[in-house]
């Protein structure tokens, strides 16, 4: 099996800008590829955290290599704020998320998140839970329709579901990817991507609660990180990047007001400065040698002193 390469690592350095002395969490563990970064580029500490366990019994020899500067603990991000505190890792410098699933996760059939090969149709990253496959064959038609449009961005969610409730029960991947390409029809195969794609991604965010888990996430940085403390999240998809965009520019202090005469609302102390303004892609060199950065984009804040 493959590694994981990491995406934007030379950007994420310099957005996090690791320090001597200095604690750091990575919420999104996976392959450990910047948590090893940030170690060898300081003499600091991290907290690895990822929800799969496979990722952090991986993670052991990484552990073993760092002679104690790096702890890995398994678990959800939106519970950062439990976490470091179990871990007696208080005031923390910097937090990272690098989005989505790992090339670990996502090459292994097994684990069903691709129509790549054929493999049972799971994609929950915590191995614990509903399954897409619970999700497939239990849904109603608009529950599943509703998933398939609002976290696929899929236009024809209506048409796919109808056509995934007459072919119950579904078990594979395989499966599931012959059935959505047939109900798109003969157009969607002139699309730059698998006719499949979307409704993959829908079901891959539903089923690991991806959304929430951000919102959560995000806020839970926030009550960790130190002043001066930096965020540093890379997302892979409009939904994920429209909701870091959100969530820093209302708490920064170049956010505008509704009016330049208004007054700032009562309560509403700014709580970063925007490292990025508009979000940082991956250079041409990068997305040539690494496909799954295509569609990544980096949000970076610095936390302001209370
Ligand atoms: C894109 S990979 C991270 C790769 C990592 N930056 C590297 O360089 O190897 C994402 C990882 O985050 C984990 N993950 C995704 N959402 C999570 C969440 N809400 N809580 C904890 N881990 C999560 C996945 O299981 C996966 O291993």
């Amino acid at each position: 099996m493959s590694g994981h390469l990491p995406v934007m690592l030379k950007e994420v350095l310099e957005m996090l800008a690791p320090r001597d002395g200095a604690r750091y969490v990575d919420g999104t563990f996976g392959g450990g590829g910047y948590a090893s970064a940030i170690l060898e580029a300081a003499d600091c500490r991290v907290l690895g955290i990822d929800r799969d366990p496979e990722a952090i019994a991986r993670g052991k020899a990484l552990v073993e290599r760092f002679g104690g500067r790096l702890t890995l603990v398994q678990g959800e991000f939106s519970r950062m704020h439990e976490l470091t505190r179990e871990s007696d890792a208080k005031a923390i410098d910097g937090v990272v998320l690098d989005l989505g699933v790992s090339s670990f996760q996502f090459d292994q059939p097994s684990r069903g998140f691709s129509f790549r090969e054929d493999g049972p149709l799971d994609m929950r990253m915590s191995l614990s839970g509903e399954s897409a496959a619970d999700v497939v064959n239990g849904a109603d038609e608009h529950t599943l329709t509703q998933i398939i449009a609002r976290y696929g961005e899929e236009k024809n969610a209506r048409r796919i579901s109808r056509a995934i409730i007459a072919a119950r029960p579904v078990s594979s991947t395989a499966q599931l990817a012959a059935i959505v390409s047939n109900a798109q029809g003969p157009a969607a195969l002139r699309l730059a991507i698998h006719p499949a794609t979307r409704t993959f991604q829908a079901l891959r965010i539903h089923v690991n609660d991806e959304l929430g888990e951000l919102e959560r996430g995000l806020e839970s940085a926030l009550k960790i990180l130190s002043p001066h403390g930096r965020l540093v999240v890379v997302s892979f998809h409009s939904l994920e990047d429209r909701m870091v965009k959100h969530f820093l520019s209302e708490r920064s202090i170049s956010a505008p007001r509704a009016s330049r005469h208004a007054p700032a609302a009562p309560g509403n102390k700014p709580a970063f400065k925007l490292l990025t303004i508009r979000p940082m892609t991956p250079s041409a060199d990068e997305v040539a040698s690494n496909p799954r950065a295509r569609s990544a984009k980096l949000r970076a804040g610095l936390k302001l002193a209370a």
